[in-house]
């Protein structure tokens, strides 16, 4: 049967306290006991539907997290205060001193620090590899490798990871295969093609509204359990946990997410076009001439389209620059880092959510410093929007204006 993640959210069914329509929020900290035995038996993880102190978990946040793992189609989910709250966990839960992590090379800046700069300390070493190519990947595989890590549409470069195959390489091998589907909610659900854990970084397009960040780590009840241990838990003891009154407004978020998508995808899939007709070096993952179109089709649930972001490579970071600039002054959308809100967000990631990555290793794999990324907003009169970014390019010698 087909996976419908949609309908998986809308089916959920909550009472509030006092027959709300929304579940109440748990607003405490920490929540008693009647009797000191079920507290011991709580901290041993012995009694279900009882709470302890909100670090380890909340009503709130377990209702956000029912509602994510019926989104990944998840037996279980962790929410966390950020992405990085969620990806930093997992990834020292599932790795120890010695062991080794296969990653792709075009991922968030922060997750690329954290495995190149900052896992090392602890001796967790990772090889970066280009995760379109399988045979690569398998490659890098060494007899200390645990994981398995890559973006379903990397950040910034929109590269795709065939994740069907990828999970064939990780189960040949014994390895969890951890994949970040923050650019493509709805649109692939990596749990369905094979992946072990989903993580999404919430501050995107799941809740929508750039007010708050978030973060999710989608997976078994056993490896979700495993983060809460009060023993030995990475989600519990490095503490990123969530504000229970913030997974509850992520929560009411979260029922519109289709709707958001299916407009995110279809304004995207129209800029894309248009810039591309009009000579533009422009990257979108619903494009024919995007290397991994194929592939992307053959992993999506097609209602969604494909997803809200796209680049365009305008030559140089003084053109990128001034191009964002004018758009910002025209209220085409905002200069921001970030994406999944109601406008147009762009930046140019060389110079900051990659700035991380050194400046050989930016060039090596294609991340150029006239490349503008662009979240692609809700805008309800696309062809408006696409006119007034042309003549912007126009007034800045980017495009040429056509002949009459
Ligand atoms: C793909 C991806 N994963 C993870 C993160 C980190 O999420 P957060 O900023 O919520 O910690 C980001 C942030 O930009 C991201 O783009």
């Amino acid at each position: 049967m087909k996976f419908k993640p949609a309908n998986n959210i809308q089916d959920l069914q909550y009472f509030g306290e006092f027959g709300g329509v929304n579940p109440s929020i748990s607003d405490s900290s920490t929540y008693t006991f009647l009797e000191a035995k079920t507290m011991f038996d709580t901290f041993e993880g012995n009694t279900d539907g009882c709470y302890l102190y909100s670090r380890h978990t909340s009503p709130s946040n377990l209702y956000l997290g029912e509602a994510l793992a019926a989104m990944e189609g998840t037996e279980s989910a962790n929410v966390a205060g950020s992405g990085m709250g969620a990806i930093t966990p997992t990834l020292l839960q599932l790795c120890g001193a010695g062991d080794h992590i296969v990653s792709s090379r075009t991922i968030y800046g922060g997750t690329y620090a954290f495995l190149k700069n900052f896992t090392p300390r602890m001796n967790i070493q990772t090889t970066f590899v280009d995760i379109t190519k399988l045979d690569v990947v398998e490659a890098a595989i060494t007899e200390n490798t645990k994981v398995i890590y890559c973006e379903s549409v990397s950040n910034p470069l929109l590269e795709v990871a065939d994740i069907r195959g990828l999970a064939a390489i990780a189960k040949r091998h014994n390895l969890k295969l951890v994949v970040d589907n923050t650019f493509s909610p709805l649109s692939i659900s990596p749990a369905q093609l094979g992946a072990d854990v989903v993580i999404h970084s919430l501050t995107k397009f799941i809740n929508g509204s750039s007010d708050t960040m978030g973060g999710v780590v989608c997976g078994t009840s056993e490896f979700v359990t495993s983060l809460k241990s009060v023993i030995d838990g990475a989600s519990m003891l490095l503490g990123a946990s969530m504000d229970s009154l913030r997974s509850s407004s992520i929560l009411k978020n979260m029922r519109t997410l289709h709707i958001r998508m299916k407009q995110h995808s279809k304004n995207a899939t129209y800029l894309a076009n248009k810039f591309e007709n009009d000579g533009l070096k422009t990257v979108y993952p619903g494009l024919a001439s995007h290397p991994s179109h194929e592939i992307f089709k053959s992993m999506m649930n097609e209602e969604y389209g494909f997803g809200g972001m796209l680049t365009i490579d305008v030559g140089s970071l003084d053109k990128a620059n001034a191009l964002m600039e004018l758009m910002q002054e025209r209220n085409l959308g905002y200069l921001a880092v970030s994406l999944g809100f109601y406008k147009t967000l762009f930046s140019a990631p060389g110079t900051s959510t990659s700035s991380e990555i050194p400046e050989d290793e930016q060039a090596e794999m294609g991340l150029t410093d006239g490349l503008i990324r662009f979240s692609i907003g809700l805008d309800d009169d696309i062809e408006r929007t696409y006119e007034m970014m042309k003549a912007c390019m126009v007034e800045l010698d980017i495009l040429q204006p056509e002949l009459a």
